[in-house]
């Protein structure tokens, strides 16, 4: 069933406060603080320019990294949105307000006074104590569930007082259960409840990629837990012609296949899953790089990386040495794959690409996939890292789409379910 959207509210908005939860978790610089990437920022305008067009007083809200309730002010301090709303600020070219907290009488005094057409940022979602569930593995008593989900459902009814309409534009968050995506839109039945426009984008070139693609179809997966993304593969498999398999999961297939894997740590879990479900469709559909390129990686005595001998190899990979990057042979073959595919859709880089020189092969993939769309075909980009890439190599506007999520692109793609979609009007 279609969702409401925030084009099917009143033209005028005059007079309404529209609460409207973003995923600004920006990438931030571990030292500085400062915004390292600000594409969810971008992601976020085109709703927030509709509302503020259309007279709304805007509320926005979002959560800024995993900071912890408890934390001392000094732990938490880099997670406030404070820079978050001055580069919204700047691309809008006009103020945007920031609130100091993120309920209570100050935030909501600012909410009171904002005048259409403005925008307020509330203070860290995450900064509450029951923004989020609890910790299971943390083994809470009986007690403190109970209190914990009547902390859950005051919050919920707290940010509700704040607004008239709600706005689901969150979609790097629509898979968690925050209140703020979850309890909060629970506890405005009533009152409008929409999505924004930029998960309505994802939602339709997601659904748009799995029904509509022309193949030949080819994934590429990276990235280390094949337990998180084992139910991922599976529908990939059922989709696609060809799976490349790159990255630390390489050599969890390899260890599989009994072959030696030096220093790479292999997650005895995932070894399992991928000996009994992906094994099997090698020579099928699953691809293995041919060769790899290793380093000896150590930390010296003040935890500071220290990279030893590097070298190319094709089958085991020696003793002290760890898998970093796809060698040439591979990235040659993958590459041609990728250019001559109809639809390709990538997650998860597939080397160390942070660091420079085991780069190679993911800026090699992101510029196969750059060739996609300009020879027709569909090229889909999903997961944190891996959009991260390919911004940093310039690449975004050569990519059909580029997904603004990262848990959220592979939970849409697993399931085409949410529970957080459910609390939002049909059409
Ligand atoms: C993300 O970056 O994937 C989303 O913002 C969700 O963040 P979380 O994994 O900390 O809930």
């Amino acid at each position: 069933m279609a969702k409401r959207t925030v084009r099917d509210l009143p033209m005028d908005l005059t007079g309404k406060r529209i609460l409207v939860r973003f995923d600004l978790n920006v990438a931030l610089d571990e030292k500085t603080g400062e915004i390292r990437n600000d594409r969810r920022i971008r992601a976020a305008l085109p709703t927030l320019k509709l509302l503020m067009e259309r007279g709304a007083a805007v509320v926005a809200m979002s959560h800024l990294g995993r900071p912890k309730p408890g934390n001392p002010v000094e732990k938490n301090a880099p997670f406030k949105m404070d820079r978050v709303a001055a580069r919204m600020s700047e691309y809008l070219k006009k103020p945007v307000q920031k609130a100091g907290d993120v309920v209570g009488p100050e935030a909501k005094a600012r909410v009171t006074a904002l005048k259409p057409g403005e925008t307020l940022v509330l203070e860290n979602l995450r900064f509450h104590e029951f923004e989020q569930p609890l910790d299971k593995k943390k083994n809470p008593t009986d007690e403190q569930v109970a209190r914990h989900k009547q902390g859950m459902e005051k919050f919920a009814r707290e940010l509700s007082d704040l607004g008239d309409v709600y706005v689901n534009d969150a979609f790097g968050t629509l898979q968690n259960k925050d209140v703020s995506v979850l309890a909060l839109p629970k506890a405005m039945v009533g009152k409008p409840r929409v999505i924004g426009l930029l998960v309505e984008d994802e939602l339709a070139k997601i659904n748009a990629l799995l029904d509509h693609s022309k193949p030949p179809m080819i994934a590429i997966m990276g990235g280390a837990k094949v337990s998180d993304k084992i139910n991922f593969i599976k529908v990939l498999l059922s989709k696609v012609n060809t799976l490349l398999i790159g990255g630390k999961m390489t050599y969890t297939f390899l260890k599989a296949k009994g072959i030696d894997v030096g220093a790479c740590e292999i997650d005895p879990t995932d070894e399992d899953l991928v000996r009994t479900h992906l094994l099997p469709e090698i020579g099928k559909k699953i691809v293995l790089p041919v060769d790899y390129l290793v380093a000896q990686v150590s930390e010296d005595k003040d935890g500071k990386l220290v990279i030893g001998e590097t070298r190319v190899v094709e089958g085991p990979i020696p003793s002290g040495f760890s898998g970093v990057d796809v060698g040439p042979k591979t990235l040659a073959d993958y590459a041609a794959r990728i250019i001559g595919a109809a639809t390709v859709i990538w997650n998860g880089p597939v080397g160390w690409f942070e660091q420079e020189r085991f780069s190679k092969g993911t800026r090699g993939i992101a510029e196969a996939l750059a060739k996609v769309k300009v020879r027709g075909g569909t090229s889909v980009v999903g997961g944190g890292e891996t959009a991260e890439a390919v911004e940093k190599y310039g690449l975004v506007e050569q990519m059909s789409h580029v997904s603004t999520g990262g848990g959220a692109f592979l939970k849409y793609v697993e399931d085409r379910d949410f529970e957080t979609l459910k609390q939002i009007d049909d059409k």
